[in-house]
């Protein structure tokens, strides 16, 4: 079994979420980058067998943002909402639209934002890193996470109540 399958399995319906017999997920809105894949597509799955009432799936690609919304669907069968926005985190105007959908749909609110999205530079010694792939991994990791977390800074502080 590989570490996905694993984390999945480890993640699927627990009491990691049911503090006191409460469901800490319920009706809880999520967000998860670059969830099309890997983590963030394990993770999202999980969030919706453990109750969460939706998660809104970013990443650049479509496609397999597309492909996890489905697997939730069928996971959850109409429990769980799901909304796909295709997203590059290290863009300040992409981030930005992405939050705009959030607050366009449904309740508009955001309870938790799980910052996944993120790339590995290539395993070379460091001499032969290009400033290109630093920078690339700066972006994504760094500033992705940065514009990810104050857009929903902004956002939770404006909802009552607070994410
Ligand atoms: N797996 C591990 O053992 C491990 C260990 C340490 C840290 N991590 C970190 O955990 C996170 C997930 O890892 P993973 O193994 O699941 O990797 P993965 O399968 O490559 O997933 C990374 C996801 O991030 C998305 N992404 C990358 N750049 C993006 C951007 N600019 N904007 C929006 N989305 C972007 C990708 O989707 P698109 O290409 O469609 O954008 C992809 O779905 C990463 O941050 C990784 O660095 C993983």
């Amino acid at each position: 079994m590989n570490r996905i399958a694993l984390l999945s399995r480890h993640l699927a319906p627990s009491p990691a979420s049911a503090i006191g017999g409460q469901n800490l997920l319920a009706g809880k809105v999520v967000l998860v980058t670059g969830a099309g894949s890997g983590l963030g597509r394990a993770v999202s799955l999980a969030l919706a067998a453990d109750g969460a009432a939706k998660i809104v799936l970013a990443g650049r690609r479509r496609d397999p943002l597309d492909a996890t919304a489905a697997e939730i669907a069928s996971l959850c069968g109409g429990s769980c909402e799901t909304l796909v926005v295709p997203t590059d985190t290290t863009e300040e105007a992409s981030v930005a639209r992405l939050f705009e959908a959030i607050r366009a749909h449904g309740s508009g609110r955001l309870d938790v934002l799980f910052n996944n999205a993120g790339v590995g530079a290539p395993a070379v010694p460091m001499d032969e890193l290009p400033v290109s792939e630093w920078r690339r991994v700066v972006d994504t990791n760094l500033t992705g996470v940065f514009l990810c977390t104050r857009e929903a800074f902004r956002l939770m502080k404006a909802q009552t109540p607070r994410g």
